[in-house]
C-alpha cells in the first residue's frame, strides 16, 4: 500500500543529527543553547524576517503571538478552513474568535466585510503551502485599519508569492515543525517570526515561563521552549530546504501534468512563485464521490489521506457556538471536494507513477 506520507530522514541528515545529539548530551546544555540559536537564524532566513523565536509547537507560536497582542475579549478573525489549532490558540489567549469564509484561499471580500479597527488580529492560513495571490491586498486592508495580519505558516516552509516568502506579508508568522510538516524538529516544534523587536522580546519571555533575563516573572508564560535536540534536527533539514521543495514540486507537477482535466483540477502556481509541497491538493470534479474514490484507490494500493480540511471549523463540535447563523460556502465546497495525493520528501518517481495509474483507473471506474 502506498501511504499518504512518510517522515523518514535521509542517511546524511540522520548522521548529522546523531552527531549533534551526542554533542548536546555531552555538553549538558539541553535547552536554549547554540543549536536553538542556529535554528532560529535559519528560520528567520527562511521567512526573510529579522527575528525567529523557537518554541515547542505551532499551536504555542500562535498563542504567544495572540497573548503578546493582548487579544483578551477582542475579536480575532480566523478562516473557516483551517486546523483546530489556529482558532484554539486565539481562544486560549482569551480572544473571541469570529470565522470568515475561506477555501484553499481566504475570501478577502468576506474579511473586508468583517474588518473594523476594533478587531485585534486577522489570521491567514497558507493551506497546503499555497500562498493566496491576493495576500498583498489583504495585507494592505489590514494595514489601512491598523489591525495586525498574522500568517499561520504551518504548511508553508519555503513557499513564495512573486518572490516574497511566506512570513513576509504579516506582522508575524507562526510555524509548525510537527512530524508531518515540510521541516520537522523530530516530533513537535514551532517558531514565531517577526520584524518587531517588541514581539521578539515578549515571545522570548512567554516561552520561558514569562521570565525576564534577571528571572522575574512578568507575563503569563509557560514552559514552551524547544529542546536543543529538536533544534539540531530541524537545522539539519533546513540546510536542504530548497532542494527538498524542488523535489516535492517535481512530484506535484508530474501529478498535475497527468491528472489535471481528468476528474481533477490542480491549483495554479504562478511564475516566480513557489509552493512548499506540504500537501498535493486537487479539486475533484462535481459529482465524483470522494469516499468511493478512496475505497477504489485503496483497492489499487493507494491510500488517500484526510484533506486540509474536510470538516471546516464551523462544523467542529467544539466551535459550534461561533458565528451562529453565518454560512461559509467556499469552506463547505472546498471541504467536500478536495483530495490530497500521496507526497513526501524523497518520494521516488516510480511511486508517483503508480499513484497516477491507480488514481486514473479509479476515477474512470467510478465516473
Ligand atoms: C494550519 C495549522 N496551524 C497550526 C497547527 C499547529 O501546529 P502544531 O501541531 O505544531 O501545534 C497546525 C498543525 O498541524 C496546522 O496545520
Amino acid at each position: 500500500m502506498i501511504p499518504p506520507f512518510t517522515a523518514a530522514l535521509p542517511d546524511d541528515e540522520i548522521a548529522t543529527v546523531l552527531a549533534a545529539v551526542e554533542q548536546i548530551l555531552r555538553s549538558g546544555r539541553l535547552v536554549l543553547g547554540e543549536h536553538t540559536e542556529e535554528f532560529e537564524a535559519a528560520v528567520a532566513d527562511m521567512a526573510g524576517s529579522r527575528n525567529a523565536i523557537a518554541v515547542n509547537s505551532g499551536s504555542t507560536a500562535l498563542e504567544i503571538i495572540f497573548r503578546a497582542l493582548d487579544v483578551r475579549d477582542r475579536v480575532v478573525l480566523v478562516p473557516a478552513n483551517t486546523n483546530y489549532a489556529t482558532a484554539a490558540a486565539a481562544v486560549h489567549a482569551g480572544a473571541r474568535v469570529q470565522l470568515y469564509d475561506s477555501g484553499l484561499y481566504p475570501d478577502v471580500a468576506d474579511v473586508e466585510r468583517r474588518l473594523t479597527p476594533a478587531v485585534a488580529a486577522v489570521v491567514v492560513v497558507h493551506i497546503g503551502g499555497h500562498l493566496c495571490p491576493e495576500l498583498p491586498r489583504l495585507a494592505g486592508l489590514c494595514e489601512r485599519v491598523g489591525v495586525p495580519l498574522i500568517e499561520d505558516a504551518a504548511h508553508a516552509h519555503g513557499s513564495e508569492l512573486a518572490g516574497t516568502p511566506a512570513g513576509g506579508f504579516g506582522y508575524a508568522a507562526a510555524w509548525s515543525f510537527f512530524a508531518t510538516k515540510v521541516v520537522s524538529t523530530g516530533g513537535e516544534g514551532g517558531a514565531i517570526t517577526t520584524n518587531d523587536p517588541d514581539l521578539n522580546r515578549m515571545a522570548r519571555m512567554y516561552r520561558d515561563q514569562g521570565k525576564t533575563r534577571d528571572g522575574r516573572h512578568v507575563v503569563a508564560g509557560n514552559s514552551w521552549r524547544m529542546t536543543e535536540i529538536g533544534a539540531a534536527t530541524g537545522r539539519a533539514q533546513l540546510e536542504h530546504l530548497g532542494r527538498d521543495i524542488a523535489a516535492r514540486r517535481t512530484v506535484i507537477d508530474r501529478y498535475a501534468a497527468q491528472l489535471d482535466g481528468h476528474g481533477l483540477t490542480f491549483p495554479t502556481v504562478r511564475e516566480g512563485s513557489q509552493v512548499s509541497g506540504h500537501k498535493c491538493v486537487a479539486l475533484l470534479d462535481p459529482g465524483i464521490d470522494r469516499q468511493r474514490l478512496r475505497c477504489v484507490a485503496a483497492e489499487q494500493g493507494v491510500e488517500l489521506a484526510r484533506g486540509v480540511y474536510e470538516a471546516p471549523l464551523h462544523a467542529q463540535p467544539v466551535f459550534a457556538d461561533l458565528n451562529i447563523g453565518d454560512s461559509f460556502p467556499a469552506a463547505d465546497d472546498f471541504a467536500a471536494r478536495h483530495i490530497c495525493l500521496p507526497l513526501w520528501r524523497g518520494m521516488e518517481i516510480g511511486t508517483v507513477g503508480r499513484v497516477i495509474d491507480a488514481v486514473t483507473t479509479s476515477i474512470q471506474s467510478i465516473m
